[in-house]
């Protein structure tokens, strides 16, 4: 019997969605049938299409995001998969590093990816199922130069998924990170030549990621397939950090 990951009749929240990363995985839980709404600081309201409807939100503004998620909810939206991508880099080695890249870095890549998931946790715990997909990054296990506050707040992300999937699992709620790689977007794009020299030396599967390839980690995740598995952080990085 083949196997074919079919997510129709699930719909999907894509914190991120409108770039890079967050888009890939928009597209792939599209292809794979489910209803996606992507959230975006960077969305105008109202570009919907068929398959995406796409939201305006700032995942630092609690308020908003419980608002949002009311909403959502309320007009038959509630999310069976969670994906928490919306995330932010500002480099600095630490003696340089300013107090408002610091805790901007930390309020959207953690704070943004717990507020979200708090929204989203009493509907999935009614409902009794759901998965959560948090986007760390492998400079959360390796640390990076210039990156302690991206690499803390990655760090800090794994532990909240691991801690959430203790939670949440008695509901039955799945909860899972993935630590890309270099993924070739626009945040990695503003990065210097060598950075990117350096990542293509690394790689030991001989390319660069692609927005793509985390989108497929994420449906394997979100999707039945999957269903034992909660609490792990999968790294996708063609074997970069080994
Ligand atoms: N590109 C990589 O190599 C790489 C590697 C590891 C992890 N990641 C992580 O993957 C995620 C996506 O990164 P990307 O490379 O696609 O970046 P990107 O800059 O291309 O996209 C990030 C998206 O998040 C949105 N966003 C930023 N702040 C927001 C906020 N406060 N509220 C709502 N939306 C907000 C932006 O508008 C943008 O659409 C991030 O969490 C990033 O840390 C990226």
């Amino acid at each position: 019997m083949a196997i074919a990951i079919d997510l129709s009749g699930q719909t999907a929240w894509v914190t991120g969605g409108a770039s890079g990363i967050g888009a890939g995985v928009v597209q792939t839980l599209v292809a794979a049938g489910a209803r996606v709404v992507s959230l975006d600081r960077s969305h105008v309201p109202s570009a919907d299409d068929g398959s995406v409807i796409r939201v305006p939100l700032d995942v630092r503004d609690s308020a908003s995001v419980d608002a949002t998620a009311a909403s959502l909810i309320e007009r038959g939206f509630a999310p069976d998969i969670l994906v928490n991508n919306a995330g932010i880099a500002r480099d600095a080695v630490v003696w340089k590093l300013s107090d408002a890249d610091w805790s901007d870095v930390l309020d959207v890549n953690l704070g943004g990816t717990f507020r979200m998931t708090r929204a989203c946790a009493p509907s999935m715990r009614r409902r009794r199922s759901g998965t959560i997909v948090n986007i760390a990054s492998i400079n959360a296990i390796r640390g990076k130069f210039g990156q302690s506050n991206y690499a803390a707040s990655k760090g800090a992300v794994v532990s909240f998924t691991k801690a959430v999937a203790r939670e949440l699992a008695r509901e039955g709620v799945r909860v899972n990170a993935i630590a890309p790689g270099f993924i070739e977007t626009p945040l990695t794009a503003a990065l210097p030549a060598d950075v990117l020299a350096q990542a293509n030396r690394e790689v030991l599967l001989g390319r660069i990621g692609r927005p793509a390839d985390i989108g497929n980690a994420v449906l394997f995740l979100a999707s039945p397939l999957a269903s034992h598995i909660t609490g792990q952080v999968l790294v996708v990085d063609g074997g970069q950090l080994i």
